[in-house]
């Protein structure tokens, strides 16, 4: 598959972009950036695996070329934050990045898988969605906001809470709602029942509140430096990777598989999402097949407690607002 990582020499860009070049269902490994990609571009290159890689500036057609042919494309484009913002705070640069990105993507890769990992997710993925669609470009199967980090956190912080007794390699426990704050609401009472369970209420909230703001810790950490980039690369390598596995018929377990989506009427599980919770883009765990979302399981809104009900409440109504701001940014700059 030819891949494109469009902001290939950020943070996150370029370990992302080192793990595509190990990859073996990657073919052409295309780096765009505003900068540096071609220095990215020529250190990934000296890796031994058969993966081409090219790298892009936008001079020279740089992005039509990047995204020409592209089967799938990552976009990590964007400023990350710094401590004391919100990801909604991102809105004024990343909007724009993601809107050109995104018109680009509607003319040179009209048919190619999009990730995108730019912040803020709950808005920049109706970004991209009206961009596509005033293009009628727009295949809701082929449109997924990354949020696969919160479900590596939620495993990862369990386990650790759990001190070893639950390894997060053999958990999956699904995130739903948005990618921020309280928008992200983590089922801990499907994913891990019996552990979860025996947390009292303060440990119970300590644990949730821990993934809804896991980013924070890092921006803290980092001192102003960024955000979460090795293991958001981690994350979103892991969701593009099933990706491509299932583009190749592999149809193996859908570990990570969960993201921010369209609920498009025609995709099975949408139109009971969309009527239950009353938005038309959310995150749910999705059936990935060989044409990108074959299915969303939306019957997991039927299993959730009494507790992640009320958080799952609180993270609709939040999303609601990031979803106008990103749709209305696209509508009102018709
Ligand atoms: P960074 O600042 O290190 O890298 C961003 C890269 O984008 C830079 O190389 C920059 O030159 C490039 N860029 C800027 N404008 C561009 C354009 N028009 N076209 C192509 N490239 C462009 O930032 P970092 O840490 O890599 O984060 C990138 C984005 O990912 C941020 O918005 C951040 O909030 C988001 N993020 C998302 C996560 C998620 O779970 N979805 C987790 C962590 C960060």
């Amino acid at each position: 598959m030819k891949v494109t990582v469009c902001g290939a020499a950020g943070g996150i860009g370029q370990p992302l972009s080192l793990l595509l070049k190990l990859s073996p269902y990657v073919t052409h490994l295309a780096l765009y950036d505003v900068v540096n990609a071609p220095g990215v571009g020529a250190d990934i290159n000296h890796i031994d695996t058969d993966v081409v890689v090219s790298s892009h500036l936008p001079q020279d057609d740089g992005l039509q070329m990047a995204l020409t042919n592209a089967d799938l494309v990552l976009i990590p484009a964007g400023v990350p934050r710094k401590p004391g913002m919100t990801r909604d705070d991102l809105f004024a640069i990343n909007a724009g990045i993601v809107r050109d990105l995104a018109l680009a993507v509607a003319t040179h890769a009209p048919n190619a898988m999009v990730l995108v990992i730019s912040n803020p997710v709950n808005s920049t993925v109706p970004i991209v969605a009206e961009v596509l669609k005033k293009a009628q470009v727009f295949n809701p199967r082929r449109l997924l906001g990354v949020t696969t980090l919160d479900l590596v956190r939620a495993n990862t912080f369990i386990s650790q809470l759990s001190q070893g007794k639950l390894s997060s390699k053999q958990l999956n426990v699904p995130v739903i709602g948005g990618h921020s704050g309280e928008t992200i609401v983590p089922l801990f009472s499907i994913g891990s029942p019996e552990f979860y369970q025996s947390l009292n209420d303060e440990q119970r909230d300590a644990l949730v509140h821990r993934v809804q703001y896991g980013g924070d810790e890092v921006v803290q950490a980092k001192k102003g430096a960024g955000s979460a980039t090795l293991s958001m690369a981690y994350a979103g390598f892991q969701l593009a990777e099933r990706l491509m596995k299932s583009a190749h018929g592999d149809n193996e377990s859908a570990k990570y598989a969960s993201s921010f989506i369209y609920l498009d009427d025609r995709i099975p599980g949408a139109s009971y999402a969309k009527e239950k919770l009353g938005v038309d883009y959310v995150s749910l765990p999705t059936v990935i097949g060989a044409e990108g979302i074959e299915s969303i399981d939306s019957s997991i809104l039927d299993k959730i407690d009494e507790h992640e009900e009320e958080l799952l409440e609180v993270a609709i109504d939040q999303l609601k607002t990031n979803i106008a701001k990103g749709v209305s940014f696209i509508k009102g700059t018709a």
